[in-house]
């Protein structure tokens, strides 16, 4: 029998998670959470690189913990656990930091992307890919499922292990694959840019009701009237449609929008009812978790004693190799 891969990946609580998280991210992460022996994080640590404010990032942890269980995470098949109950990622990290040269740091893409969106720039932020390094070597993890924004660090963590494994001679950290996950196109926000926190541009997976229909009707479109023909290809309303609908609904949407006599307001509507009725299981789900935030933290507590056993299964090595004794 071949050993089983051991897949990991992280997200980062730092808001409210959106329909672009879940189509780019999440519903992957659940859809391979039997496909190996699978560990997927909450990156706390990277979030203070950019969230000062220590009520706002609990809740989002439990928040993203919510989330996930809502959306079909089964803790009973993935280890699901926080960063910071694994005190080993910031340890190996920092001996990481020391194989770590500055110039590989300053060609860090996401590092310049966020001081041009506004964010501090923070050490924290420039060495953000060798903490993310950390996290995925410390499990001796095979494949890393992200999304394509992420190659630049996975590769950086490749480069890192193999400095590590040069430096001291040995077989000590596994080199990942990236496992780019290409099934979607970039998800756009209401304003048709790329959906993202930092664009206040998102629709928030677990929104409903009238702040829902809300955000929907905000979606910006061109400004063609109703009985005007509409081209489906180059409208936000419908690039979101096409990933709630399946695909004889989204024929007979395209369908409408060619012949004229369909407004935008129309599409609005029923894409509203496709998102309603898509996440509708995963609501119901969530609000019972949240009658039940007892078994949530103990997922999370579970999850973490899994992983800090892995972790420090492999750290143990390194601080032999590394000379940094603890017990003299
Ligand atoms: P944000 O841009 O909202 O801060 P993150 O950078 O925290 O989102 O992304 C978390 C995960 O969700 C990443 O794997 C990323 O690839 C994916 N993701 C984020 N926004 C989108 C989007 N608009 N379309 C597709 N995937 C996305
Ligand atoms: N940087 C990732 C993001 O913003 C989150 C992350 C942190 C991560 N550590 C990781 C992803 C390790 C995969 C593996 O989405």
């Amino acid at each position: 029998m071949t050993k089983k891969k051991t897949i990991l990946s992280g997200i980062q609580p730092s808001g409210k998670l959106h329909i672009g998280n879940y189509f780019g991210a999440i519903r992957q992460h659940i859809a391979m959470q039997d496909k190996g022996d699978t560990f997927y994080f909450i990156a706390n640590y990277h979030s203070l690189t950019s969230l000062n404010d220590g009520k706002t990032l609990y809740q989002n942890t439990i928040d993203v913990t919510l989330d996930y269980l809502a959306l079909g995470l089964d803790p009973q098949k993935a280890t699901f656990f926080a960063q910071s109950d694994v005190p080993q990622v910031p340890e190996l990290a920092w001996i990481l930091g020391t194989l770590t040269p500055v110039s590989l740091m300053e060609k860090g893409v996401s590092y310049k992307d966020k001081i041009a969106a506004g964010l501090k720039p923070n050490i924290g932020l420039f060495t953000y890919p060798i903490l993310q390094a950390a996290d995925i070597l410390i499990y001796h993890s095979d494949v890393v499922p992200v999304g394509e924004d992420q190659k630049q660090n996975i590769e950086i963590c490749r480069d890192l292990a193999g400095k590590f494994n040069r430096a001291y001679d040995g077989e000590y950290l596994i080199i990942p694959e990236d496992h780019i996950v290409k099934s979607v196109a970039v998800v756009p926000g209401t304003d048709g840019r790329k959906m993202s926190k930092s664009y206040n541009n998102t629709i928030q997976i677990f929104e409903e009701g009238k702040p829902l229909k809300k955000v929907l009707m905000s979606i910006e479109t061109d400004s063609k009237g109703l009985e005007e023909a509409k081209d489906p290809d180059s409208d936000n309303v419908f690039a979101l449609i096409k990933l709630f609908a399946d695909e004889s609904k989204q024929a007979e949407i395209a369908e409408k929008y060619r012949a004229g006599g369909y407004g935008y307001g129309h599409a609005k509507l029923e894409l509203l009812e496709l998102v309603e009725e898509y996440f509708a299981e995963a609501r119901e789900k969530r609000k019972e978790l949240e009658g039940d935030l007892d078994f949530v933290k103990d997922v999370l507590t579970e999850g973490g004693k899994k992983a800090r056993a892995r972790a420090e299964s492999v750290m143990e090595p390194i601080r032999e190799v590394t000379g940094i004794v603890r017990n003299f």
